[in-house]
């Protein structure tokens, strides 16, 4: 990594910020550094998944390398997923790496999202590399359910992944996929546990990506339901809060936590989108919902000067559309998207 380190960004000097053609500054990189995962959750991934082979993955100098030319152009929040990021190989290298674009004050946020089986290990490190708050993705507090979701997770392990971020310092945000027939029944439980122990909650919609061998509409809860429940129970009060993601906050009253909601079915959030997406093969999507992409890698590997690249860069975010169509209803129940979201990573 030493000489990625000291790598000049050549080509960046006179370039403008990316802005896309609605006016929207592009400045949130979400990175899927594998495609790889310990878990199997079952609305992400089918058991059997085959995965890419290794000449296809981007090296973590060239996903350094790639991170460093977005921020460069603009970005300033950067959040590393998969997969699972912290089963990748020798991710604490480009965690660290990367760490010099905090200390710079070119980037205000370095953070990822994890399953957070990993943390008992990473979690000190994570912290010493200057990351302050990260995402857990945790949909139910019962054991069972918990191996039945994930197919392969123990909860334990994420509990105990879960106390040593905290003990660490990291702040934590709990992302749980509303699950009909699965979790429907333990939202208040979920948000009593996280607010008491200082964790935001936010709930996630279902969203029709990759094939996963099970029908969709089986799993689709719209949380607008799960909302009104909440609200017979729970007093929640709007925010105006935004932590530069789609989710819309609440302050639940009883709890004095918050609570957020990401409804792409329900709630297109397009308008305001100010992120872009990259695989671990170096591929941009522009949007999550949408098939376009670019490739980055062929750019990146043709030239150890970054002029390619950036004019690859530019090009694409020239047609980051509009929005989304995601449609999940009994016409549509084959996924919009053929990619998993562990290949874009959420
Ligand atoms: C793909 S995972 C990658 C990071 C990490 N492995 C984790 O689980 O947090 C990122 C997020 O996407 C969510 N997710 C996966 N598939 C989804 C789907 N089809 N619809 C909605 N959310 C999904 C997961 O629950 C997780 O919160
Ligand atoms: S949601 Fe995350 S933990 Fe679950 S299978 Fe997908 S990548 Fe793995």
């Amino acid at each position: 990594m030493d000489s990625v380190q000291g790598l000049e960004l050549d080509g960046a000097a006179g370039r403008r910020e990316l802005v896309d053609p609605f006016g929207r500054a592009i400045t949130y990189l979400r990175v899927s550094v594998t495609d790889r995962c310990d878990f199997r959750c079952v609305y992400c991934m089918a058991e059997n998944m085959s995965f890419l082979p290794k000449a296809e993955v981007l090296t973590l100098e060239e996903l350094d390398r790639l991170c460093s030319a977005f921020i460069a152009r603009g970005v300033r929040k950067l959040r590393l997923t998969g997969g699972e990021p912290l089963v990748r190989r020798g991710i604490m290298t480009l965690v660290n790496s990367l760490s010099r674009h905090l200390r710079s004050g070119q980037l205000d946020e370095l953070t990822l999202t994890t399953n957070g089986s990993q943390l008992s290990k990473y979690a000190e490190d994570i912290k010493a590399a200057g990351v302050q708050r990260i995402n857990v993705s945790l949909d139910t507090l019962d054991a069972d359910k918990f191996r039945a979701i994930t197919r392969w997770g123990s909860l334990e392990q994420v509990f105990g992944g879960i106390d040593a971020a905290q003990a660490a310092g990291l702040k934590i945000k709990i992302n749980a996929v509303a699950l009909k027939g699965v979790n429907e029944d333990e939202f208040p439980r979920l948000i009593e546990w996280a607010h008491g122990r200082g964790m935001d909650l936010t709930l996630i919609e279902v969203m029709p990506l990759g094939e996963i061998g099970e029908g969709r509409l089986d799993q689709y809860l719209p949380l607008s339901i799960v909302r009104a429940r909440l609200a017979e129970r729970f007093s929640l009060e709007d925010l105006d809060y935004r932590t530069g993601g789609p989710a819309r906050y609440v302050r639940v009253a009883e709890t004095g936590g918050k609570l957020g909601f990401i409804t792409p079915m329900t709630h297109n959030f397009c308008e305001s989108c100010n992120r872009v997406r990259i695989t671990c093969t170096g591929t941009l999507y522009m949007c999550l919902g949408q098939e376009d992409a670019a490739d980055l890698r062929k750019p990146l590997r043709a030239s150890e000067a970054n002029n390619l690249l950036f004019a690859a860069i530019d090009e694409a975010i020239a047609r980051k559309p509009k929005g989304h169509d995601f449609i999940i209803d009994r016409r549509h129940q084959r996924p919009a998207l053929a990619r998993h979201m562990s290949v874009t990573g959420g």
